[in-house]
């Protein structure tokens, strides 16, 4: 079996000032380096060929990037790197996976929140202002309109060629690759699957609901066996100003009353574009808040994130454009003309990430999927249609024949460790919408469509488990079980008293009581916690909730990936060591294992190793965000656990604890940043990452006692050699800007990644 040999020193430690350096720890043995940040250009000139400046010059970033026109963000990297792919690149420019040398890197964009100031030139904490100001920097101006355009680009997603040095071995970007590509906010992509889905695509850009412009907060991602990409819209829903309506909207208006636009109330709360207080008329509209987009102009440019119906018809206005994020979008790497498709049969919520169940000729392909949200669900979707290798040659067109066709299922886990998968077929949701809770009860679905679209609320009718934030998942290559990390949760709460149900809203849904989705939910066996978080004293502090996470996996029964049921089980429930109360580490992590917050996770095809990345603001006052390696056992190698006493004790399912061997701390890294994204060059000598948004804090830095006017972060800047981007002291300096970026690890002996610390 696998384990680190004694001799690895990876970086965890009880070093607390260590852990909080702005900078990138790694083992003995390895080294890393910047490969492509925020504003890097992938082109030197633009198609109409105005040259694109270089973004760094050497000592920051701040010397002329209000300057650069809002267009030259089309070809920049964007912003918040997070999941991505490792696609090898034939001779041929064709796909072949086990190419080593030569590769198109896939990496999501997923948000500008806490860092869009950097992109203005400004180091102040929020550019934010309803409605948008400009913004003058030194004899710069950037208008609101630019500042939009901007923000518009550095969202969605980078394809860009990469290739090895034969002699070095160190990676680089190829600029002015013909592979080269920016998809954005603004990018024109097409809506795929059921067509009796267009009618609720319909907008004044697109009237016969075949297209919308853009993706957004595209957090993980997967992939096809065809070679294409897929990116996921996470939380689009902030970027839209709703409502309150001119127009009754008909067509969604069913079973709520003599008010027309109660049905559509009812969709859009439940998707967090609005709030409902109270039953469905009682409708608090959304006002785009993240961003504020719709309010920098008047032209259709802006008024695209807003949508409140101000037409007769849908195709009058952009009612319906929130209708289109959502989704798995299917992006060709290999052809930079192909318009992107957006999925719309696996469903539509918060989409964290699709990842591939194992492939086989004959057999369905499958992929699991969660929305991030607090008491939401994971998924799975299994395409009608049978693999055949031979459409591997088709690019996207495959995407066609096997994402657009298919069924979609919502995970319920049961308290005897058992699971099973329940269909959200229109029959099956039909059956089950007196299930639906408070204002919700009564409401029916149009049309396959309408479900589709409205999957959330499918979900709740056919009784799925309200999970505690699904972030990623992983397939486990060697025997097919399934893990997802579930990242918190702030609305879990103990059981106290008799009568209160496990996995049950913690109040009765009503009619006329205030109304939530996003209120508090009783610990369940699938999501057993709820604990006050410490501090760095380990002392208590705040509301019992999950505050550190946990990481579940199954295994479907007869390892089969399309089964309707699984068996599950915990393996790991994240702590701080400091936190000793009753049923917190429950896993028994010792100061070299313990993480809060799991969100990424990827199994090494090379190594085995299931590789674990957090993004935290629990465990921060401590220790920096971090990648820990960990050697995966399988669904019940532990065994039953009760966590808590008396009437709130829950009976769940472990795995086995597992020694400082088994799971260790592998990379800390800079200040207020999310460590996250997982690709590897095929033969495991290169691990790419993504640090995410080092310095998002400013001003308000997670970390007690720490008030930052400048940046808390500046990664990855200030240093001798920025290529390497390793700053020894450990402390920003001055008022440079920290950017996100992907990194490559290297061994500094050549070897395989992980490789020398598993036997
Ligand atoms: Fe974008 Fe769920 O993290
Ligand atoms: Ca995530
Ligand atoms: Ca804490
Ligand atoms: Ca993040």
């Amino acid at each position: 079996s696998l384990s680190f040999t004694p001799s690895s020193t990876a970086a965890g430690s009880t070093d607390l000032t260590a852990l909080l350096d702005d900078n990138i720890k790694l083992p003995a043995g390895y080294t890393y380096e910047v490969l492509y940040r925020t504003g890097d250009p992938l082109v030197s000139t633009d198609p109409l060929g105005n040259p694109i400046p270089a973004h760094y010059n050497g000592t920051d970033y701040t010397a002329n990037v209000p300057a650069y026109p809002a267009s030259s963000w089309q070809y920049r990297a964007g912003d918040h790197h997070d999941g991505g792919h490792y696609f090898g690149m034939n001779a041929a420019g064709k796909f072949d996976p086990k190419a080593t040398d030569r590769a198109l890197l896939a990496i999501n964009h997923e948000n500008i929140a806490g860092t869009a100031q950097f992109i203005h030139g400004i180091a102040t904490a929020s550019i934010t202002s309803n409605p948008r100001a400009d913004i003058t920097v030194g004899a710069v101006t950037t208008t609101a309109a630019d500042q939009v355009r901007k923000e518009v680009n550095a969202h969605g997603v980078s394809v860009f060629e990469i290739r090895r040095d034969t002699t070095t071995k160190r990676w680089s970007v190829v600029v002015d690759s013909p592979f080269n590509k920016r998809y954005t906010a603004g990018t024109v992509m097409s809506m795929g699957g059921p067509a009796a889905a267009k009618k609720y695509f319909v907008t004044k850009f697109s009237p016969t609901g075949e297209l919308t412009r853009g993706t957004l907060n595209n957090c993980a991602a997967g992939y096809t066996p065809w070679g294409t990409y897929l990116t996921c819209e996470e939380n689009w829903p902030f970027y839209f100003r709703s409502g309150p309506n001119a127009t009754p909207v008909t067509g969604l208006a069913d079973g709520k009353g003599a008010d027309k636009n109660q049905g559509r109330y009812l969709r859009l709360a439940r998707y967090g574009l609005g709030t409902i207080s109270g039953d469905a008329s009682q409708f608090t509209p959304s006002v785009g808040s993240e961003k504020f987009w719709s309010t920098a102009g008047t032209t259709d440019e802006f008024a695209r994130w807003d949508v409140t119906a101000s037409g007769t018809t849908a195709a009058d206005d952009f009612r319906n454009a929130a209708n289109t994020f959502g989704y798995v979008v299917e992006i060709d790497p290999f052809d930079p003309s192909a318009v992107p498709r957006k999925r719309t049969a696996m469903g539509r919520f918060y989409h964290e990430g699709a990842w591939l169940g194992p492939v086989a000729e004959g057999k369905p392909i499958v992929y699991y999927m969660g929305c991030d949200s607090r008491n939401e669900y994971i998924y799975k979707y299994v395409s009608t249609k049978n693999w055949n290798p031979a459409d591997a040659s088709l690019g996207i067109l495959a995407g066609d024949l096997y994402l657009n066709d298919g069924t979609l299922y919502v995970a319920k886990f049961n308290s005897d460790g058992t699971g099973v998968w329940l269909p959200l077929t229109r029959t099956a949701v039909n059956a089950a919408l007196g299930n639906l809770p408070g204002p919700y009860n009564g409401l029916s679905f149009n049309d396959d469509g309408d479900v589709l679209i409205h999957t959330r609320i499918a979900a709740d009718a056919v009784g799925g488990t309200r999970m505690d934030r699904p972030e990623w998942g992983a397939v486990n290559p060697k025997n097919g079980e399934v893990y997802f990390t579930l990242t918190k949760s702030s609305r879990r709460t103990a059981i106290t008293a008799a009568g209160q149900t496990q996995g049950a809203f913690v109040t009765t849904p009503s009619g006329t009581a205030a109304y939530s989705q996003d209120r508090p939910v009783y610990v369940d066996p699938a999501n057993p916690r709820s604990y006050q978080d410490v501090n760095s004293a380990g002392t208590g502090t705040g509301a019992a909730q999950n505050a550190n996470g946990h990481i579940i996996r199954f295994a479907e029964a007869n390892a089969n990936p399309a089964a309707t049921a699984f068996r599950w089980d915990i393996y790991l429930f994240g702590a701080e060591i400091r936190n000793t109360a009753a049923g917190v580490n429950v896993s028994a992590l010792t100061a070299q294992q313990d993480f809060s917050s799991p969100d990424g996770c990827w199994f090494s095809p090379t190594t085995g190793i299931l590789w674990i990345q957090t993004d935290d603001d629990a465990y921060t006052d401590v220790t920096n965000c971090m990648l820990l390696a960990s050697v995966p056992g399988k669904v019940g190698d532990g065994g039953p656990v009760t966590i808590g006493t008396g009437v709130g004790a829950v009976n769940t399912f472990k795995g086995k604890n597992l020694s400082e061997s088994q799971l260790r701390r592998f990379l800390v890294g800079p200040r207020d940043a999310e460590i996250t994204g997982l690709m590897e060059s095929p033969d495991g000598k290169t691990l790419f990452i993504n640090i995410q948004h080092p310095g998002e804090n400013t001003g308000t830095s997670a970390r007690a006692g720490t008030s930052v006017s400048s940046p808390s972060s500046s990664w990855p800047q200030p240093n001798t050699d920025p290529k390497v981007g390793n700053n020894a002291t450990g402390n920003p300096t001055g008022n440079t800007f920290p950017r996100s970026a992907t990194i490559a690890i290297y061994r500094n002996d050549g070897g395989v990644i992980g490789g020398d610390l598993v036997a």
